[in-house]
């Protein structure tokens, strides 16, 4: 008897390996996931092997992707902090990508991101534009899904612009607002990189609801849909980007870099693609808008900090539900 295939995600406790593993696991597949956090509880149970992403011994990481069909790989770092770098990410995803290769895993699924480019002045693109490069001349069979901003249950970003506004008078925004971005539900993420999972094709593509928003119609309508009544106000981007430091400072957290800032008013989360995904941010809003920004959602403590973990995860800290 063949055993069932080995498909492998790297970061099944976090946001979208999460979605991914689920989506994979309810398929029938053998997954094992490759984490900075094997400690951490694990949502899935026994239905999920867990294996550290160490990246100092490529021996061990090669080994643990031995006799995978597919990795699925979310590896990535939001923003640099200490002896986290985005140069040393670049080093470690092209480490995983020769673990790869090492242990004959035919196919890569990985999660870039909109307007990645190797000659990007920021950069988190720039990284992602390298990494790409990487990608495609590696021997692997791949296909690159470049998601805008990501939402769904556990994301970081707008469940905390709703945390703001559900708790401040005041809701400043980076100047006029008018840079427009695009989303991508979770879980069409997770549904798309399955599909691109079974394939042997060679691809490159954007992930993007059809909805196109300004920065300020976004925030409007999550402010709308949360009740807020919290004044939205146009201040000089210099200004909010010092007083989005001094709101770290009191959360405990980086609550928006001034890179990720100028990422957005650069329209960099803009796809000129078809939109692949379905789920429109603003039905999702319909139905999660009560749970949403009711606790913080720190980055930090995800992972910068030692183990308050299933805090950190969102509304539910178990495996997550699409639909809410
Ligand atoms: N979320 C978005 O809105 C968004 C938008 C565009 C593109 N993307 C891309 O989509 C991918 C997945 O994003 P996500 O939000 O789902 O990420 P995530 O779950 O927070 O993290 C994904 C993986 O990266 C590891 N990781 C993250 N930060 C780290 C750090 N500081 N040090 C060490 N390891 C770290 C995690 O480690 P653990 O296993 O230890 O948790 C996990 O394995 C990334 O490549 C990201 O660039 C995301």
């Amino acid at each position: 008897m063949t055993a069932t295939p080995l498909h492998v995600v790297t970061g099944a406790f976090g946001y979208t390996g999460r979605f991914i593993a689920r989506r994979l696991l309810q398929a029938g597949k053998r997954v094992r996931t490759l984490t900075g956090n094997p400690a951490r509880p694990n949502p899935f149970g026994d239905r999920l092997s867990v294996a550290a992403f160490d990246f100092d011994h490529p021996d061990a990481l090669a080994r643990s992707l031995e006799g995978a069909a597919v990795l699925y790989n979310t590896y990535w770092v939001r923003f640099p902090r200490g002896r986290v770098t985005f140069e040393t990410a670049v080093a470690n995803t092209r480490t995983l990508i020769r673990a790869c290769e090492r242990a004959g895993v035919p196919r890569i699924v990985h999660l870039s991101v909109t307007n990645a480019a190797a000659d990007s002045p920021l950069p988190y693109y720039r990284g992602k534009g390298v990494l790409e490069q990487a990608i495609t001349g590696s021997t692997l069979s791949y296909a690159i899904l470049r998601p805008a901003l990501v939402f769904g249950p556990g994301d970081i970003l707008v469940n905390n612009i709703a945390w703001f506004l559900r708790r401040l008078p005041l809701f400043p925004l980076m100047g006029a607002g008018g840079y427009r971005l695009q989303a991508v539900f979770v879980d069409d993420l997770a549904e798309i990189a399955l599909q691109a999972g079974e394939r042997r094709d060679n691809s490159v593509v954007d992930l993007v609801s059809p909805e196109i928003y300004t920065f300020d119609a976004f925030v409007r309508l999550i402010a709308a849909k949360i009740g807020s009544r919290a004044r939205i106000v146009h201040w000089p981007p210099r200004l909010v980007g010092g007083i989005l430091g001094a709101a770290g400072l009191v959360v405990g957290d980086v609550v928006l870099t001034r890179d990720e800032m100028a990422g957005l008013m650069a329209e960099l989360l803009v796809s000129s693609s078809p939109p692949l995904g379905r789920t429109r941010f603003a039905d999702w809003l319909d139905r999660s808008a009560a749970a949403l920004g009711r606790t913080y959602a720190s980055e930090l403590d995800r992972h910068f900090r030692s183990q308050p973990r299933m805090r950190a995860e969102g509304p539910s800290g178990a495996a997550p539900n699409p639909s809410e």
